[in-house]
């Protein structure tokens, strides 16, 4: 069983490399777009985009994402953004004052903004774009901000790649559907089991893709992955930004 859409979003695969061809104003517009169509916690709408094409400023991003060579290549950067900046201003015309204050703004800025991009790129990839997301965003989130502007009560969440493109790349396995979907309650038995499934399946996807260079599946290279804290500077450049995840 399938549709249009769900065959869409089941060959999704992140691209890297690009053509040259231009991303037309008019496709885009209609991409971002449907971004807005979203939907948002309370209607709150609460996350902006920043289009990036100027090379120097990509170049700069390239950098500041730690080196990505995609961030400087692809036509569009597109960089997502936790915006409770409008909202403060709307409290302003009304008299109020903002509370952004609680981890929820937090989360609802993060999520708000999370939806509206998986809109942009799954719209991107009806057009024939590809992309991929750059959480590499965070890595110098200051320096972004500057960059870019951003006033307080936003932060960058993440970049998004966009361009046409120039590799055609074997899909990444993902979990089997036991180790994700649940009936009524969540089922811990299987877990282990089904680890092991994938860890075989993507050790094989992963020595393909690599030619041999990475062997490890998805469970050693999670476990060296999440054995310690990433980007810890995250938590003082967003309450400096204003959230104070009280
Ligand atoms: C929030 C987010 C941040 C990501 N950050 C990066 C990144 O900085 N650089 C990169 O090359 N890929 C990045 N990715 C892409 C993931 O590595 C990719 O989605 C994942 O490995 C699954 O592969 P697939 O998208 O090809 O299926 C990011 C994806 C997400 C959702």
């Amino acid at each position: 069983m399938s549709t249009e859409v769900t065959r869409l979003i089941q060959s999704h695969r992140s691209i890297r490399k690009y053509t040259e061809e231009p991303i037309d104003g008019e496709i885009l517009t209609d991409i971002l777009t449907c971004g807005q169509w979203a939907p948002s916690s309370h209607n709150v709408q609460a996350y902006s985009v920043i289009v990036v094409r100027s090379s120097e400023k990509k170049q700069q991003l390239a950098v500041l994402t730690g080196g990505q060579q995609w961030v400087e290549e692809c036509p569009v950067f597109l960089v997502f953004c936790a915006d409770f900046y409008k909202l403060q201003q709307a409290c302003e015309m009304n008299g109020e004052t903002i509370a952004a204050e609680g981890v929820e703004s937090f989360l609802v800025a993060a999520v708000d903004t999370a939806l509206a991009a998986e809109n942009v790129l799954l719209a991107a990839r009806s057009y024939g774009l590809g992309g991929v997301m750059i959480g590499g965003i965070r890595n110098n989130p200051r320096e972004v901000a500057e960059l870019l502007g951003l006033p307080p009560l936003t932060y960058p969440i993440m970049g998004m790649c966009l361009g046409y493109p120039a590799q055609d790349i074997e899909q990444k396995p993902r979990l089997p559907m036991r180790a994700y979907v649940h009936e009524e309650q969540y089922d811990t038995d299987g877990i282990r089991e089904a680890l092991q499934e994938y860890e075989e399946i993507s050790a094989a996807y992963y020595e393909r893709r690599t030619k041999g260079k990475q062997t490890d599946g998805w469970t050693k290279q999670m476990a060296h992955y999440v054995n310690k804290p990433r980007r810890v500077h995250m938590k003082e450049f967003v309450q400096g930004q204003g959230f104070r995840l009280e």
